[in-house]
């Protein structure tokens, strides 16, 4: 167990290293925690108008994901694969170095996925771009995906990774509260939109 909680301290501070933050600050755009749902996540980079630097703000707060994951897995095994993918998407989501105010975590979600389970992150995507091309909601989009992804996990047979993503989608839909209630009375910000 000792080695397993060893990996799930190397995923947790791989996980905390808030890139929105630091590629935001280092483009001399200020403190994304500033503007638009104060969040560090590629959603709201987007917002500083930085297409490249969302993209990019995505791209590492996965890889943190599936780097953790694959370490563990292939350093230890399964479960400490499990336990590093837990861990780096709980540094993001709570970063000791921003006071545990971290991202809501889809991005490292997609990320630990793509380590655990590559094959799901197809659903996760089609899942995403329907309902964004629908609705051009970001935060329903990540709702709606891993609603589905955690039930094709446990349907599809994947066992204990099932069960961590049952518990990442609880948490990712409860640091969503706030998009929630936007969604509910409707004025939630859709992709592409500024505020
Ligand atoms: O993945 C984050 C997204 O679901 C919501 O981001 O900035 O609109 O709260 P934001």
């Amino acid at each position: 167990a000792l080695p397993t909680l060893g990996f799930l301290l190397f995923g947790y501070l791989l996980g905390s290293i808030p890139f929105g933050l630091i590629l935001t600050r280092a483009a001399g755009l200020g403190d994304v925690r500033k503007i638009g749902s104060g969040n560090i996540g590629a959603t709201n980079v987007l917002r500083t108008g930085n297409k490249k630097l969302a993209a990019a703000t995505l791209l590492l707060d996965a890889l943190k994901g599936t780097l953790a994951a694959a370490v563990g897995y292939h350093v230890l095994g399964p479960e400490a694969g499990i336990a590093a993918g837990f861990g780096a998407f709980l540094g993001h989501l709570f970063p000791v170095w921003l006071g545990f105010k971290g991202g809501k975590g889809i991005a490292t979600y997609i990320g630990v996925l793509l380590g655990l389970a590559p094959l799901v992150v197809l659903v996760f995507a089609a899942c995403w771009l329907i309902v964004a091309k629908v609705t051009r909601y970001s935060s329903l989009s990540a709702l709606v995906a891993t609603i589905v992804v955690p039930a094709v996990l446990l349907f599809a047979g994947y066992g204990r990774i099932g069960v961590l993503f049952v518990v990442l989608s609880v948490i990712t839909w409860i640091k969503h509260r706030a998009n929630i209630a936007r969604l509910i009375a409707g004025t939630e910000s859709r992709i592409g939109q500024k505020g």
